[in-house]
């Protein structure tokens, strides 16, 4: 049996992944604060095996029992394979280094950096003397390579994910386990997350013009197109161990 865990599945990215991995006839978890229940009916219309588990992310003990007790379900099942799909993000605050709120910032870094380096480690620990895989999938940005004013904290917080994703990839290979962890950018989408960042006020974001042309000029990819290169890549592709994958090379 192989499993797929999806963050943030309720909407966007996690959502167009999680439909066309439950048509792969892989049973997904979906990890969310909201549950998306279109999501779970065309699972249950269509008899596809999908659990929706209501955690929010921001919240470090809830991700710690959450996914500790997730891993313990699952390992007992012996799978083949786990598909560990960080996905969930959020790209607040967007505002100038000297007018930042400790909030928003200890938020960010939560959701987008420590809680997938802390579910990767559950799962990473409770594999040990299985033979299970595990490939773990961060999604990244290219925000993680490229600075971009107004988005310290979220550039900050992807290029933290892009190193963990290459230094537990080294780790895994000096071990000799079966596991394997890459990133994944996904370039700009049609989704939530580009409503947010259209709203910006223009003095915290110097791009938000260039951004709101993506937009109008039909240049965002639809969320399904992305995931079906996710998809592809990680079912059907030799994966490379500790790689940051980008979308346009996989699309063309
Ligand atoms: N959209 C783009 O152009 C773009 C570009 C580059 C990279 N990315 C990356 O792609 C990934 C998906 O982005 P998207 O555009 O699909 O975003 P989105 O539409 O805004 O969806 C974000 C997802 O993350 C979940 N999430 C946010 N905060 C959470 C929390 N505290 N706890 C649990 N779940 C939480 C949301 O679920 P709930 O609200 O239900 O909790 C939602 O399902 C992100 O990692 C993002 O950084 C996006």
């Amino acid at each position: 049996m192989k499993y797929a865990i999806i963050t943030g599945a309720s909407r966007g990215l996690g959502e167009a992944a999680a439909k066309r991995i439950l048509e792969e006839g892989i049973s997904v978890v979906s990890i969310s604060r909201t549950e998306n229940e279109a999501l779970a009916r065309f699972a249950e219309e269509n008899n596809y095996s999908f659990r929706h588990i209501t955690c929010n992310l921001e919240l470090e003990k809830e991700v710690e029992e959450v996914f500790s007790d997730l891993a313990f379900a699952l390992f007992k099942k012996n799978p083949e394979k786990i598909y560990l799909i960080n996905n969930a993000g959020v790209v607040d605050p967007i505002e100038k280094v000297g007018n930042l709120d400790q909030i928003p910032v200890l938020r960010n870094f939560q959701v987008n950096l420590a809680a997938p380096i802390l579910i990767t480690n559950t799962f990473f620990k409770a594999s040990q003397n299985m033979e299970t895989s595990i490939l773990s999938i961060n999604i990244t940005s290219g925000a993680g390579e490229h600075p971009i004013e107004g988005w310290s904290i979220y550039c900050s917080a992807k290029a933290g994910l892009n190193m963990f994703t290459q230094t537990a990839a080294l780790e895994q290979e000096s071990m000799g386990t079966s596991n394997q962890i890459i990133a994944f950018s996904p370039w700009i989408m049609d989704t939530g997350m580009q409503e947010t960042i259209r709203s910006a006020a223009p003095e915290a974001f110097k791009d938000l013009d260039r951004f709101k042309e993506y937009k109008e000029q039909g240049m965002l990819r639809k969320p399904e197109t992305v995931a079906n290169a996710l998809v592809d890549l990680i079912l059907h592709e030799n994966i490379i161990n500790g790689k940051i994958y980008n979308v346009n090379d996989l699309l063309n």
